[in-house]
C-alpha cells in the first residue's frame, strides 16, 4: 500500500474495541470519516456496515482488539484503509470463514463475506492461539 508522506497522525483512526458499546463508537467514526473523505452515501453505509462486523466479530470472538482506519492516497486515488487488529483464538480455516453460511457461533456467517465483497483489496492473516489481522482498502 503506498501512502503519501505528507499525511499526518489526523489521518489515522484507532478504536478499542472491548465492549459493545465501542461497536456503536467504531460506527460512528466509520461514517464520519467516510463523510469527510467524500464517499458517496452508499459507500458510506457500506463502510459503516463492515467496520460493524469487523468490531462485531473482534468483540465476538476475540474479546477485546482494535479497528484501525486510516485515510491514504496513491497517485490517482484516495482511500480508506481498515484494520481489525485481536490477540483472540485466531481462525483455523479461513477459506470456510469467507463462506457464506459458516458461523462458529450459530450466526449467519453473512459478516465475513460481505465485508469482502465491499472492499477492493481484502487479506487475512490469521493463526490459531495467536490471534487475527484482517486488512483492506477501499478506494474512493
Ligand atoms: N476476529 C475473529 N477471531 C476469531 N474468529 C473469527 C473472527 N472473525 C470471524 N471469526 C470466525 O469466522 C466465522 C465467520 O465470521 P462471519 O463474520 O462471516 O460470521 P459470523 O460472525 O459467524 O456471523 P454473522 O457475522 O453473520 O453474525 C465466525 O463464525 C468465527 O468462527
Ligand atoms: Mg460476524
Amino acid at each position: 500500500m503506498i501512502q503519501d508522506k505528507s499525511l499526518t497522525s489526523k489521518n489515522l483512526y484507532s478504536i478499542v474495541v472491548s465492549k459493545e458499546e465501542d461497536i456503536l463508537t467504531a460506527r460512528k467514526k466509520a461514517r464520519e470519516t467516510a463523510k469527510v473523505m467524500g464517499f458517496n452515501p452508499i459507500d458510506q453505509s457500506r463502510i459503516v456496515t463492515i467496520i460493524s462486523e469487523l468490531a462485531r466479530n473482534i468483540y465476538k470472538y476475540a474479546g477485546d482488539g482494535k479497528i484501525i482506519m486510516e485515510v491514504i492516497k496513491d497517485n490517482l486515488n484516495k482511500g480508506l484503509s481498515i484494520q481489525a487488529i485481536d490477540n483472540g483464538p485466531g481462525i483455523a480455516d479461513v477459506q470456510l470463514a469467507l463462506e457464506q453460511g459458516y458461523s462458529t457461533s450459530g450466526s449467519l456467517g453473512a459478516g465475513l463475506p460481505a465485508v469482502r465483497r465491499m472492499v477492493d483489496e481484502f487479506s487475512i492473516e490469521t493463526e490459531v492461539g495467536k490471534g487475527s489481522h484482517i486488512k483492506l482498502v477501499k478506494w474512493i
